[in-house]
């Protein structure tokens, strides 16, 4: 079976990471299958809504660590930095369904979706400085200007793992649920917003994200090239190599 299921009900495309037994870390193969998946939604008018969801115990570990060590992106032609200009660029309202650990990535792609309810076992985490890395999809710009500078600068430099209530309370997440009723709940408000009048869905999100949209690409692009820069480095080689073995990293050389 695919890694990610793309399944259209009504006007909902629903994007389901299906990793499980690597805890949904995402891949080039994934990042290239998600992003072709949202250019073709927008340019389909009978997309109205589109749904990233997990499982109840999984939303995703991030990017896939193997690959960052064997096969890092080298250009923003990358299938990653394809899927995020995608995403910031899909004209239709974006929804998150988000259950268990959401690392990496995985919370980061979450500032691109319009709204996001999770599991009350949900957690939340920004590790880039733990992996020797930088943020990445504009969450340097996002973040701040969500959660505030210092929830924002607490998250992203000690990279340390928040749970939904705190996710709640910092306006990252609209709703926590009890897990196992979060995928129905958002496939109940994704089809609640696809049968509303979907110029209007597209209007509303494009005059929201308007006046950032230059800003988004400017930062997206600046981190891009930090974090190739990162990748490639002894501090993120270290980290990815501790965690394929299964040990601390040790950075008291870097
Ligand atoms: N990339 C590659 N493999 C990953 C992965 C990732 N991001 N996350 C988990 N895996 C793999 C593990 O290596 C392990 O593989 P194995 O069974 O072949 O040994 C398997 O998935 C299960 O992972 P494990 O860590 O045992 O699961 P867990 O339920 O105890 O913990 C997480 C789940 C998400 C908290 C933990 O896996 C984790 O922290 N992952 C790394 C996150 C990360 O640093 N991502 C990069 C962000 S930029």
């Amino acid at each position: 079976m695919s890694d990610v299921l793309e399944m259209r009900e009504g006007g909902v495309l629903t994007l389901t990471f299906n990793r499980t037994a690597k805890r949904n870390a995402l891949t080039a193969a994934m990042y290239s299958q998600l992003a072709d998946a949202l250019q073709a939604a927008a340019a389909d008018d009978a997309v109205r809504v589109v749904v990233f969801q997990g499982q109840p115990e999984m939303f995703s570990s991030g990017n896939d660590v193997g690959e960052f060590l064997q096969r890092p992106p080298a250009s923003e032609d990358a299938p990653v930095f394809r899927f995020l200009r995608a995403l910031s660029a899909l004209p239709q309202p974006a929804l998150a369904a988000v259950c268990g650990p959401a690392v990496g990535i995985g919370t980061t792609l979450l500032l691109h979706c319009e709204l996001v309810c999770c599991g009350d076992n949900a957690l939340f985490s920004l590790p880039f400085v733990n992996l020797g890395l930088c943020p990445e999809a504009a969450s340097s710009l996002l973040l701040p200007q969500r959660i505030g500078w210092a929830a924002a600068a607490e998250k992203l430099l000690l990279g340390e793992p928040f749970a939904a209530d705190e996710a709640l309370e910092l306006g990252l997440v609209n709703r926590v649920l009890p897990p196992a009723e979060v995928n129905a709940y958002v496939q109940a408000l994704a089809a609640k917003l696809a049968a509303r009048p979907a110029a209007s869905l597209r209007a509303t999100k494009a005059l929201m994200r308007a006046p950032q949209r230059a800003l988004v690409a400017q930062v997206m692009h600046d981190e891009a090239t930090e974090f190739e820069r990162l990748l490639k480095g002894p501090a993120a080689k270290e980290a990815f190599t501790a965690f394929l073995a299964k040990r601390k990293p040790d950075f008291s050389n870097l």
